[in-house]
C-alpha cells in the first residue's frame, strides 16, 4: 500500500484550508479499504471534502477515498436503477444522468462532493432533497471490516440529516450508493421562485431536464461562490426552526421577515436572512469573511486558517442569538 507523509490537504478540502495529514493514503477499491481496515482502524476519512472545515492537522491516517465506477442494476421502460461508486464527483454524476434522460436529481446540480457522503447530510435544494432517489447505501463496518447495506427507510432521512450523522456517526465508510431514477414521465420540480424566473426568461414552457439542470447551474452560479475560485462549504449552518408563537413575536418587529410553515407550531427562517440582518453579510476579514451574495456561506479568500473561520462562525452564532433569540445550528463538520 501506498503510504505518504506530512502531505497537505489544502487540494482535498473544498474550502482550501491548508492543515497537514501526517500519513495519507488513497484507496480506490472496498478490496483495498477492506484490507487497510485489517490493520488500521483509527483514520480520518476524507472524500469530496466539501463538507468540513479543517482546524488543525490531522494526526490519524488520513484515507482519500476514491473509489469510482457506475453500473445499472436493472432498467424498464420507465425507470433506471443505478449503484454509483463512493468516488464519484457528484455534479458529473448528475450531469451524466441528464445527458442519459434520467430524471430526479436534476435540482441538485453543482453541488459539491462527491456521491459516496450526499447520503450523510441528504443534500438537498431546489425543492428536491437526495433521500427521494436513494434505495440503498453500502457501506463498510469499520470495527468488522465487513459490507453491509442500509435500505432508505434505515437511513433515517431529515432535512440535512440521516442516521450516518447520528446513531452510526464514524462507525461505517459508505462506499456505494443506488438509485432509482425515471426514464420518462419525469416528475419535473420547477416550483421554487429562482427556476420558474429562469425559466420564463428564457421562454422555456416545457422545461426538460437539461433545462432544469441549466437553470439551477445559473441560479448557483450567481448565488454560491465556486470553490475552485474562493473556498467554502456551501451552506455554513442549517436553516433554524422556531416555534409559531416566537416567529409571531419576531415579526412585529421585523415586518418582512421570510419564513416556510413546517407544522402548526413550527415554521423555517432563512438563516441567511438572519445573518444578512444583523449586518455580515459581504463583510471581509482579511482571508475570511461571508460570501457577498448569500450570507449563509463563509468563505476562505486564501489564506485563512479553519481557526478563524470557526471563531467568525461563533461569533455569528452569538449575535444572532443576542438579536433573535435563535440558536444557528452548524451543518458542515467542525474537525478539531
Ligand atoms: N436570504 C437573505 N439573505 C441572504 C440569503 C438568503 O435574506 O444572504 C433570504 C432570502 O429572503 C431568500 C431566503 O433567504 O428568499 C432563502 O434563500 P435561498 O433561496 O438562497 O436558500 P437558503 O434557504 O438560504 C437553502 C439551502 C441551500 C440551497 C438553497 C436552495 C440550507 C441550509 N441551505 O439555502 O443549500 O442551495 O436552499 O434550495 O438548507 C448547501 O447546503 O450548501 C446549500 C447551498
Amino acid at each position: 500500500m501506498n503510504f505518504k507523509e506530512n502531505i497537505s490537504l489544502k487540494n482535498y478540502n473544498t474550502f482550501g484550508i491548508s492543515v497537514h495529514a501526517k500519513r495519507f493514503i488513497t484507496v480506490d477499491s472496498v478490496y483495498q479499504l477492506q484490507q487497510l481496515l485489517k490493520v488500521e482502524k483509527d483514520i480520518f476519512l476524507i472524500s469530496g471534502g466539501s463538507n468540513m472545515l479543517l482546524t488543525k492537522d490531522i494526526e490519524k491516517l488520513v484515507v482519500h477515498l476514491d473509489i469510482k465506477g457506475i453500473s445499472i442494476d436493472n432498467e424498464d421502460e420507465n425507470t433506471v436503477y443505478l449503484t454509483v461508486n463512493a468516488g464519484e464527483n457528484w455534479h458529473e454524476f448528475v450531469l451524466w444522468c441528464v445527458a442519459e434522460n434520467y430524471g430526479g436529481i436534476e435540482n441538485l446540480s453543482l453541488i459539491p462532493g462527491n456521491v459516496g457522503t450526499c447520503p450523510i447530510q441528504n443534500i438537498g435544494a431546489y425543492g428536491v432533497e437526495v433521500k427521494d432517489t436513494i434505495t440503498k447505501v453500502e457501506a463498510i463496518e469499520i470495527a468488522r471490516g465487513k459490507l453491509v447495506q442500509f435500505s432508505n427507510e434505515n437511513c433515517n432521512f431529515g432535512y440535512r440529516n440521516s442516521i450516518f450523522k447520528n446513531e452510526v456517526k464514524g462507525k461505517y465508510i459508505i462506499t456505494s450508493v443506488s438509485f432509482k431514477l425515471t426514464k420518462r414521465n419525469h416528475i419535473l420540480n420547477s416550483s421554487y421562485g429562482a427556476i420558474n424566473t429562469e425559466l420564463t426568461s428564457k421562454n422555456i414552457t416545457k422545461p426538460t431536464l437539461k433545462d432544469i439542470s441549466d437553470a439551477v447551474i445559473a441560479i448557483r452560479k450567481s448565488k454560491l461562490p465556486d470553490p475552485k475560485e474562493i473556498g467554502n462549504s456551501g451552506s455554513f449552518f442549517k436553516n433554524p426552526v422556531i416555534a409559531t408563537t416566537q416567529f409571531l413575536e419576531l415579526q412585529k418587529d421585523y415586518t418582512n421577515i421570510p419564513s416556510y410553515k413546517i407544522s402548526e407550531t413550527e415554521v423555517k427562517i432563512p438563516a441567511g436572512w438572519l445573518i444578512e440582518q444583523a449586518g455580515f453579510k459581504g463583510k471581509r476579514y482579511g482571508n475570511y469573511g461571508i460570501h457577498e451574495k448569500q450570507a449563509l456561506v463563509l468563505v476562505n479568500y486564501g489564506n485563512a486558517t479553519g481557526k478563524e473561520i470557526y471563531l467568525l462562525a461563533k461569533k455569528i452564532q452569538q449575535n444572532i442569538l443576542d438579536k433573535f433569540g435563535i440558536s444557528l445550528e452548524i451543518e458542515v463538520n467542525i474537525i478539531q
